[in-house]
């Protein structure tokens, strides 16, 4: 951004003198808000038609206003025109350009449109389109975790509650419960989608407009189901980007949750996985180590993802209505919330995409801790001992199996019966991982073909999810 010349603003009518330097400094916006131009371009064209229509651009005004408006695009793309510290904000800076374009007719754009009603409709184009690169990232991320579980639907896994063995799992229906997180995630964010898609444009600075403009034309140009009904709400409502920050901070969380599994599943004590090279990073000082950053970061990123909604939702409290300049502080934190889940989905996808799973060390690892004894225990129900008894007997067999150092595989039938006389030479039977998978084939249960049953579902949603994105 260039020092500027003399400084441009859009309220000096009724001030004798130029604000302190201190006010200009805290005042200004241009170095963050700078990014919703091209959507500020965008509400500017349709402005200007409705204007024409009301009668209020003559048609040969509204052609070189149009042409006007496109030229400032082009210069603002190739960087020829750029903002100045000497311009409060994104719209005081492209008013500017367009006069500098068409003289005195670039001051008619402004008639019937206030900077309130013209901030609230950028920030929500901006969010409406920036949304669908963040789903398209977030379908590669089901994608990639989608792919790793079509191959693991057969690996058993340690299933764990408390990080404590309990009872053996498919690991691709593990991967898939994360799929289903991300896949609630996109649906909460087009569900957000209809809510953003008002317009707050033609609510002026809070009270409408005396000038015969059409919001709900605007609305329909700018690619919104409606334009708003209350002009005051319009101009002071920000719960577009409060709920949008919630659906960030909850894709946050849910990252955290697969890049905390991702941490521990590439620890010396578990080595489930290895990381690709690519997606792993060295120490400075001890040459053997290979850390899990990647899925570090996406942790600890989750850290800032809340922080923008707590920020915002704290700037919003207690505000009365309408606009109030302490709105000015929505657009830092939605914006480094859209530019962290763009910096950090596609790191994890890339992680989760290219990462080895130790099958062998998985599967030895799956029985581990007694994980069979519910198994054990459900075959006693099934010959109808109360459930509260299997539950006691089976409980006496681990005792007995961590007093004499053996796992429940090993027990002899003498060893079982001696135990508890409801156990018989077949309760073994269901003391094998394949089989205690392959039993859970209740809907949602971790049943190979369950898991398989659950991909092809999955499959459906998620290329929804991927056409949705691309605007189909
Ligand atoms: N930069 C301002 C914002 O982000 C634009 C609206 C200014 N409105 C006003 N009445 N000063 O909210």
């Amino acid at each position: 951004m260039s020092d500027g010349g003399k400084p441009m603003r859009l309220w000096g009518g009724r001030f004798e003198g130029g604000p302190a330097d201190a006010l200009t400094r805290l005042s200004v916006s241009v170095q963050f808000d700078w990014r919703l131009a091209p959507y500020d371009l965008l509400a500017s064209r349709a402005h200007a038609r409705v204007l024409h229509r009301a009668g209020l651009l003559e048609d040969d005004e509204l052609n070189r206003m149009i042409g006007a408006l496109d030229d400032l695009e082009h210069a603002c793309v190739s960087g020829e025109f750029r903002p100045t510290v000497a311009d409060e904000d994104v719209h005081t800076a492209l008013e500017r350009g367009l006069l500098e374009r068409l003289g005195a007719l670039g001051g008619k754009l402004r008639a019937g449109r206030s900077r309130n009603d013209q901030v609230a409709t950028d920030l929500r184009l901006y969010l409406r389109d920036h949304v669908r690169h963040i789903v398209s990232r977030l379908v590669e991320l089901e994608t990639a975790l989608m792919s790793q579980a079509e191959q693991h639907a057969e690996t058993a896994a340690p299933g764990m509650t408390h990080l404590q063995h309990a009872q053996p799992v498919s690991f691709g229906h593990q991967l898939l419960a994360h799929v289903h997180a991300f896949a609630r995630d996109i649906d909460r964010l087009r569900d957000w989608d209809r809510r953003a898609a008002v317009s707050p444009l033609g609510s002026g600075a809070l009270a409408g407009s005396s000038l015969p403009l059409d919001p709900q034309a605007v609305a329909e140009e700018l690619g919104f189901g409606s334009a708003a009904p209350n002009s005051m709400d319009a101009v002071a409502d920000r719960d577009f980007a409060a709920e949008f920050l919630f659906c960030a901070a909850l894709v946050g969380v849910h990252l955290s949750r697969l890049g905390e599994e991702v941490v521990l599943w590439a620890s010396q004590e578990f080595r489930w996985i290895e990381m690709d090279d690519a997606y792993s990073t060295g120490s400075s000082i001890m040459p053997q180590k290979k850390n899990p950053d990647v899925a570090e970061l996406a942790r600890g990123k989750s850290g800032r993802l809340i922080g923008s909604l707590t920020t915002l939702l704290t700037v919003l409290k207690g505000l009365p209505l309408t606009y109030n300049r302490d709105l000015q502080e929505d657009k830092e934190p939605v914006f480094d919330s859209v530019d962290t889940l763009l910096l950090v989905l596609p790191a994890v996808a890339g992680l989760v995409a290219t990462m080895r799973v130790n099958t062998a060390r998985l599967a030895a690892s799956a029985p581990d801790g007694f994980a069979l004894a519910t198994d054990l225990a459900e075959l006693l129900v099934r010959k109808g001992v109360p459930f509260r008894d299997a539950h006691e007997a089976v409980g006496h067999l681990v005792v007995w199996c961590q007093v004499h150092d053996k796992t429940l595989d090993e027990i002899t039938d003498e060893e079982l019966a001696k135990v508890s006389p409801h156990f018989t030479p077949d309760s073994r039977d269901v003391l094998n991982v394949p089989g205690a998978l392959a039993a859970r084939k209740a809907h949602g249960g971790t049943a190979p073909d369950r898991v398989r049953d659950q991909l092809v579902a999955l499959r459906e949603i998620v290329d929804a999810q991927a056409s949705w994105a691309a605007g189909a």
